[in-house]
């Protein structure tokens, strides 16, 4: 069934709204950890980082596969079987860096269903390194290469566009020497485009730079990164020693966060997504919840629809 152009509706469902880590963290007890187990209400539980999209409701592509993606299935009965006793509704999956949190769940979709899996060459180029990825037969999964900013049909009528923003290398490939910041293929944005009206999918950015906040501008909504609201949340809560910035991942406050550096760009919906487990803005009542909020922003939730 082709897709008529001018009926066609970008739908996201947003399957995994937390960071690498998740919510609760296994091993963490940190105040919003600890809330996510005591108190639902207050702190909603969510899973690791991934969106799905369709235009029609029948066919879908994935954004990032999490760890959880089993789990984020069994939510979603859009994408469960329903043709036959083996069907996927899932017909492609992009990733937009090398996480563990956006390709560990590819090894649990390894039961011969085809579908194509999309990224830069260099992200490919990590998981043929990892032959674990080999699970995924390849006359069942065809890999196929995104260049930056050249758009790609992820579903008929449906097509996504790449772009570098500054990130970091996965943490297991870090070196000595560790790259901050860098554009190039290790970590991407995606922007859809359906008769104009742009959703951009942006789940870790090192800082916005003039060229990505030109980009941004004028779009319907975005998803960007909200993995923590201070640069050293984490050593604070006493549960790392890194800062936000040694990780790739801009802060949501302060003069250099990610609210003050995009609120003059013009925007349908603004929402975080990959959010930490550190990050008081996952508490409902919380002041910094309040602030995001008062400044136009959405916290997303597992099971959150977007249709822009
Ligand atoms: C990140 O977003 O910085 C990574 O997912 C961290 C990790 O690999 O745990
Ligand atoms: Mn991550
Ligand atoms: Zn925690």
């Amino acid at each position: 069934m082709s897709v008529e152009e001018g009926t066609r509706r970008l739908r996201v469902r947003v399957l995994g709204s937390a960071a690498g880590g998740g919510l609760p963290q296994w091993n963490c007890r940190c105040e919003v950890c600890r809330l996510a187990r005591t108190h639902p209400g207050r702190v909603i539980p969510r899973t690791q980082s991934s969106i799905a999209v369709s235009i029609d409701g029948q066919r879908w592509a994935l954004i990032n596969c999490a760890p959880e993606v089993l789990q984020q299935l069994q939510r979603e009965p859009a994408l469960q079987p329903s043709r036959s006793d083996r069907h996927t509704p899932i017909e492609s999956i992009l990733v937009t860096n090398g996480d563990v949190d956006h390709i560990a769940g590819l090894l649990s979709l390894r039961e011969r269903s085809p579908f194509r899996l999309y990224a830069t060459a260099e992200i490919h180029g990590v998981l043929r390194h990892n032959p674990i990825f080999n699970v995924l037969a390849a006359d069942c999964v065809e890999r196929c290469d995104v260049a930056l900013d050249h758009p790609v049909e992820l579903l008929p009528g449906l097509t996504a566009t790449v772009f570098a923003v500054p990130g970091k290398t996965a943490l297991y490939l870090e070196g000595d020497e560790v790259e901050v910041g860098a554009e190039g293929e290790s970590t991407v944005g995606v922007e859809f485009d359906v008769d104009g009206r742009r959703l951009y999918y942006i789940p870790g950015c090192a800082t916005v730079t003039p060229q990505l906040a030109a980009r941004l501008e004028g779009a319907a909504a975005l998803l960007f990164d909200g993995t923590l609201w201070r640069d050293d949340e984490m050593i604070r809560a006493g549960v790392g020693h890194k800062t936000g910035r040694r990780m790739g991942h801009m802060s949501i406050s302060g003069a250099e966060g990610s609210m003050a550096a995009l609120a003059d760009v013009g925007l349908g919906r603004r929402i975080f997504i990959h959010i930490n487990n550190t990050n008081p803005v996952l508490i409902e009542d919380a002041a910094e919840r309040c602030e995001a909020e008062s400044a136009g922003w959405e916290i997303a939730f597992d099971g959150m629809e977007i249709t822009p």
